[in-house]
C-alpha cells in the first residue's frame, strides 16, 4: 500500500495513520516494556480500540496529530509519534513509542526531529514539551540530543509497574522561528 508521508529522513518517515497500522499498533503498544513508561501503564489495548483510535482521533486537524513512524529500509510501521496542542496558547504535548525490536537505532532521535519541524514549521506552535520517568534513560537522551531543557521534576509522581514510584521529569523546547 502506498503511503502518505509527511516528512522523510535518512532512516525512518512520518506518514498519515491508516486502518492497516492497526494490528501492528496493537502488538507494540501492549507490549509491557514498551507501555510501562507511557501515561497508563496497567491499560490493555484491544484491537477494536486502535481501529477506533485510527478512525476517530489520530488524524483529526487542530486536535492531537499523530502519524506513523516507518522505517525506510523495510517501509513497515514500526511505532507512532504524536503533538497534542492541547492548550490555546500554542503549546504542544509530544508523545511517542517505538516497537521494541527498533530500539538503539537511533529512529526516534531522528522521529522526534522530523515531528519538531512540522510542529515549529506546519503548527507554527510555540513550545514543546513532555513529561519522562527518571528511569526512562532513553527517552531523556532522545529528548537531550533534540535540544528539550530538562525544566523540572516532580517527585515520586507516577506508578511505573516493577519500579514503583517514579520521579518524573518535564523537559520543554521553544520554538526559534516563531510567529
Ligand atoms: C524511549 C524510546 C522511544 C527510545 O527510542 P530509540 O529509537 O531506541 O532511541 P535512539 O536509538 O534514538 O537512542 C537515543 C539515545 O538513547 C540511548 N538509549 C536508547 N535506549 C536506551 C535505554 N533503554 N537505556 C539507555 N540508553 C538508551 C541510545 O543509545 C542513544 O544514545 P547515544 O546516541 O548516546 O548512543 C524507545 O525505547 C521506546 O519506545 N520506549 C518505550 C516507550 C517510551 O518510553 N516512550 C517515551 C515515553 S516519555
Amino acid at each position: 500500500m502506498e503511503r502518505v508521508i509527511i516528512r522523510k529522513g535518512g532512516k525512518t518517515s512520518l506518514a498519515i495513520l491508516v486502518r492497516e497500522d492497526a494490528p501492528v499498533l496493537y502488538r507494540i503498544i501492549n507490549d509491557p516494556e514498551v507501555h510501562k513508561y507511557l501515561s497508563s501503564p496497567s491499560r490493555i489495548y484491544s484491537l477494536v480500540d486502535e481501529y477506533e483510535w485510527i478512525d476517530n482521533a489520530a488524524n483529526v486537524f487542530g486536535q492531537a496529530i499523530n502519524f506513523a513512524i516507518l522505517e525506510n529500509e523495510t517501509g513497515q510501521t514500526i511505532g507512532v509519534i504524536g503533538i497534542n496542542p492541547l492548550e490555546s496558547d500554542g503549546k504542544g504535548h509530544i508523545g511517542y513509542f517505538l516497537s521494541r525490536d527498533s530500539w538503539g537505532k537511533g529512529y526516534m532521535t531522528e522521529a522526534l526531529s522530523l515531528m519538531m519541524d512540522f510542529a515549529f514549521h506546519t503548527m507554527n506552535l510555540r513550545k514543546i514539551y513532555t513529561n519522562v520517568y527518571e528511569s526512562n534513560v532513553g527517552s531523556r537522551k532522545v529528548l537531550e540530543k533534540n535540544g528539550f531543557r530538562h525544566c523540572g521534576t516532580m517527585i515520586r509522581n507516577h506508578y511505573i509497574p516493577g519500579e514503583g514510584y517514579a520521579d518524573e521529569r518535564t523537559y520543554e523546547i521553544f520554538n526559534p522561528n516563531f510567529q
